[in-house]
This record gives C-alpha cells, sequence and structure tokens, in this order.
C-alpha cells in the first residue's frame, strides 16, 4: 500500500517557506542568504538532494561552495558502509568551528544514517552543534523543520519510523542541465542480509506511470540528453500496484517520447531481470546497451546466506540470455568480498563467475557488517588483511578483463555523450559506460559527438573527436 503526500500537507508547508524569506530578507536586505549542501551515497540521495535545493531554491536561496559563508549547512548522508558514515562523522566535526565563530549558520544532517535510531541519539548527545537532524520520510517537510530549527537553540530531531511515503510535486533543482536523475520507485523489499537500506529506506513503492512520465516529457523538452531511471531495485517496478505497468512496459512508455535522449536505469536485481525486459531493451532504441547487474558473489552459499534469491547459474544464464538478444549489451556490478565465513574457495567462485561474464567494470567493496542487519551477527572469522588481499585480487583481474575489453575499441569510432570536464580533458560516455578522455572546449558539454578511440589502458581510453552532433 503507498501512502501519497497530499496536495493538503504540501500546502501546510507554504507559511513556513514565507516565513523563513522573510526572515532572511530582514536579515539581508539586499542579498540572499547561501545554502551548502553536501551528498553522500548514492543517486537515490542526489536525487533527494536535487528535490530539498528546489525547496531552498523556491525560498529564496542561493548555493555556496564554500561552507563558510553558507546561511544553511546540509548533509545529505549515507548508510550503506562503516566508511561513508566515518566520513560523514568527521566532516560535521568539522564544522563544529563555523558554528564557534558564525553561530547564526544552521548546520543540519539529514538521510539514511541517521534515519538509524542509534546514529540520530549519537548526533543528540555527541553534535549539540548541529541544530536540525530529519529522516528520509519527512524530506517533504523540509520547509516546517528548517523554520522551527531556526527558532530554537536546541537540536531539532524529526527521524520518524515509516513504511515510506512518495510526495509528489515538490520542486527540484537539477544538479546537471544534459543529464537527469529520475526516480521511479523508493524503498527495498529485499533484505539482503548484510544490507541496511531496506531499513533506512522503508518498503518498495512504485511512482504512478503517469507522473513518470509527465517527468520525463518535461525532461526532454528542457534538452536533457541521458535520463537515468532510479530505484533499488527496478525490475520489481510496478509490483503491488492496480495499474499494471511493469518496467519493461514503463520502459517502452518513455522510449515512445518523441526527441533525441538516451535512458539509462539502476540498479537492477537478479531475481526480477526478465526476458521480457532483455527483449524490451532490444527493441527500444533510446535504452542503452548498459545493464548494471549486481551479482555480489560467485558462490551459491554465500548467495544464499545473503538472500539473494538467485544460484550463480541463473545470473550466469540471464548473462547469455540478454547476449542473445543484445549482442552488443554491457554489464557492470556490484560485488562484496568478504561475507561473514566466506572461504577462499567461495571466493574463487567469484573470481570464476567475474572472468566468465567479462564486466566492463566493477564495483568492489570489502564486507562491511551494518548494526541490525543479519550479518553482522554471524560469526566473521576471516582477517581483515586477509579481505584486502582478496578484493586487491579481484580488482587487479578486473582491470585486465577491462584492459582487454577496451583495447578491442582501439581503432574505432563510437558514439559519446561529452559529459564532464576533467584536468584539462573532456570526459565522453559511450553507450556501454565505460569513459574515453578526449581533449576539447568545454562549451561542447552535452552534446553527443563521434569519437574516435586512440588509446586504451586498463580502464581509461583516450581519443578524439571526430565530429559533434547538432
Ligand atoms: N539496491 C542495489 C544496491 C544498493 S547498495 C542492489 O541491490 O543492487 C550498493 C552496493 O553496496 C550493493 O550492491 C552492495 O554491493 C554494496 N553493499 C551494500 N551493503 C553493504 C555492506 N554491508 N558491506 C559492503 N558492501 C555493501
Ligand atoms: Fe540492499 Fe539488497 Fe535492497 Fe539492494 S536489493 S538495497 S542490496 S537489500
Ligand atoms: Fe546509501 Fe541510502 Fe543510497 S544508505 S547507498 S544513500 S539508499
Amino acid at each position: 500500500m503507498t501512502t501519497n503526500i497530499t496536495p493538503d500537507e504540501l500546502a501546510f508547508q507554504r507559511p513556513f517557506q514565507e516565513n523563513i524569506r522573510a526572515f532572511y530578507a530582514q536579515k539581508y536586505p539586499d542579498k540572499m542568504p547561501l545554502a551548502f549542501v553536501r551528498t553522500f551515497g548514492c543517486q537515490q540521495n542526489v536525487a533527494d538532494s536535487e528535490h530539498i535545493k528546489g525547496m531552498l531554491a523556491e525560498i529564496g536561496f542561493g548555493f555556496t561552495d564554500t561552507p563558510d559563508e553558507a546561511d544553511v549547512i546540509l548533509f545529505n548522508t549515507c548508510a550503506v558502509r562503516e566508511h561513508a558514515s566515518d566520513r560523514v562523522f568527521g566532516n560535521v566535526g568539522a564544522l563544529k568551528h563555523i558554528k564557534k565563530r558564525r553561530p547564526d549558520t544552521l548546520i543540519a544532517v539529514c538521510g539514511c544514517m541517521v534515519q538509524q535510531e542509534h546514529v540520530a541519539k549519537k548526533f543528540r548527545e555527541s553534535y549539540p552543534f548541529v541544530g536540525l537532524v530529519f529522516g528520509t520520510h519527512v524530506i517533504h517537510r523540509f520547509p516546517e523543520l528548517l523554520w522551527n530549527a531556526l527558532n530554537r537553540r536546541k537540536q531539532l530531531s524529526v527521524t520518524p519510523e515509516s513504511d515510506g511515503v512518495i510526495a509528489e510535486g515538490l520542486p527540484v533543482h537539477r544538479d546537471g542541465t544534459f543529464k537527469a536523475w529520475l526516480p521511479i520507485m523508493y524503498g527495498c523489499n529485499n533484505f539482503c542480509t548484510y544490507c541496511i537500506v531496506p531499513y533506512v529506506r522503508g518498503r518498495e513503492r512504485s511512482r504512478q506511470p503517469e507522473e513518470i512520465l509527465a517527468e520525463a516529457r518535461e525532461l526532454v523538452a528542457a534538452g536533457y540528453k541521458e535520463i537515468t531511471l532510479l530505484g533499488q531495485n527496478v525490475n520489481s517496478y510496478g509490483k503491488g500496484e492496480s495499474h499494471g505497468v511493469n518496467f519493461a512496459e514503463l520502459l517502452r512508455r518513455i522510449n515512445a517520447i518523441e526527441g533525441d535522449f538516451t535512458i539509462r536505469f539502476m540498479t537492477s536485481h537478479p531475481k526480477d531481470a526478465t526476458h521480457e525486459l532483455f527483449d524490451t531493451i532490444a527493441t527500444c532504441e533510446k535504452v542503452s546497451h548498459h545493464f548494471h547487474l549486481p551479482f555480489q558473489s560467485g558462490n551459491n552459499r554465500i548467495l544464499k546466506e545473503m538472500n539473494r534469491r538467485y544460484t550463480r547459474e541463473q545470473y550466469l544464464d540471464l548473462v547469455n540470455y540478454a547476449r542473445s538478444v543484445i549482442p552488443d549489451i554491457s554489464f557492470t556490478s556490484d560485488v562484496i568480498v568478504g561475507f561473514p565465513g566466506e572461504t577462499r574457495e567461495e571466493f574463487e567462485d567469484t573470481l570464476t563467475l567475474v572472468k566468465s561474464v567479462g564486466f566492463t567494470s566493477l564495483f568492489t567493496f570489502i564486507y562491511s557488517p551494518r548494526k541490525g542487519t543479519p550479518a553482522a551477527e554471524m560469526p566473521d572469522p576471516i582477517s581483515s588483511e586477509t579481505k584486502t588481499a582478496w578484493l586487491q585480487e579481484l580488482t587487479a583481474l578486473q582491470e585486465d578483463i577491462s584492459a582487454e575489453r577496451l583495447s578491442v575499441l582501439v581503432g574505432t569510432t563510437q558514439r559519446a555523450l561529452l559529459e564532464n570536464a576533467c584536468d584539462g580533458y573532456i570526459e565522453a560516455r559511450l553507450a556501454d559506460n565505460s569513459v574515453v578522455r578526449v581533449s576539447g572546449d568545454e562549451k561542447l558539454l552535452g552534446r553527443y559527438a563521434a569519437v574516435r578511440i586512440i588509446d586504451a589502458r586498463s580502464w581509461i581510453m583516450t581519443g578524439e573527436i571526430v565530429s559533434v552532433e547538432e
């Protein structure tokens, strides 16, 4: 059952926006208040931050990259691994001196980390200079929370437990001008035993297809070239809804929107990736032939312990089927090394799976225990030195595979989106999600170009622009 935030509830936020606007107008008669927003974690968090920034912009805030000059500093946090959480504590701790120097600055922390009660408690007890803490289920109430926090001396902490809601109609301030994130669903029901996401993001819930299509049409009309559909498990889009539109059908409908744009999506769960989906991708010309399909482990016992609900054989069958209908499809994946109790032999099954699939690239992680998840209670005898060595072995293997895959491209000309300016180069992304560096004018960013690949080394390619599309 999906709970939608009603228009009345959103209208309830208006007076708070007005109050905050008036408050800063009085404080700064001739300048805008400034906000600094930093986002950790996945694209879902990036999309949430774009909504929070939308609300800030609607109130009248400008944005700055310098926390020192901001009136509101907001950290949107991630809880997926210990390292991510540690970084947030370190970064927030470093803001203490700003609060001392400029006591009017409001420091706020939101997102997945503080949706965990023990973390919210730590902020309450040990970070009193943080004025506002709010969880993932109350983002639409941001104006009200901000106003209340500005008017009290003590920390305001609002992190209610919830199965989750959907708030349509929030303003959005997008970071990109040609690449956009489009959430199609929220939450997760899979409860992989290592993962905190279902606890901090609530149950799986899908947006209505008309809402998604309307947003996609707006993006295309605004000139966006690449739309990435977001969800923890996009393959289960529409489950439990009466509209009967599944993910494949949603792709067909977005594909039917007129315009020159590419559709990407993430993340896919192998247990819900259907033949229908691959058949659809094969026939939808705007859908990218890149598939991010996390396998996590190549060993069946570990997959069972992880509660992933597919086997190594089923995963390999899926990849084979996909390649039979989309010969140039490229796969990337996520892998966890050192799940509790994983043996050397079991880890080797991960190595052989990586070899047999030939991924374009891999995101590799050492298992990190998350409080409250079943895996955190499992015996874990393998030392962290061993796990680090395994990770290095896996990364080295993938580097060789990537190098070999990319070397095949040398001498060919590929269509690529000129995406990023970085270290004097432009990074261009090919359909298979690999990146080639070219030199060129930053004014070309956001355009498609034909790029000739000149050289390829492990995961980085260099090339030259042959021609740029209008
Ligand atoms: N919903 C997505 C992934 C979300 S988290 C999916 O199921 O594919 C992104 C990645 O972080 C996961 O794919 C997994 O590889 C990794 N991850 C999640 N929890 C982890 C943990 N406790 N320790 C290490 N890596 C983890
Ligand atoms: Fe986490 Fe598994 Fe859900 Fe992905 S599918 S968010 S790994 S519980
Ligand atoms: Fe992190 Fe939350 Fe995403 S835990 S990975 S930001 S859903």
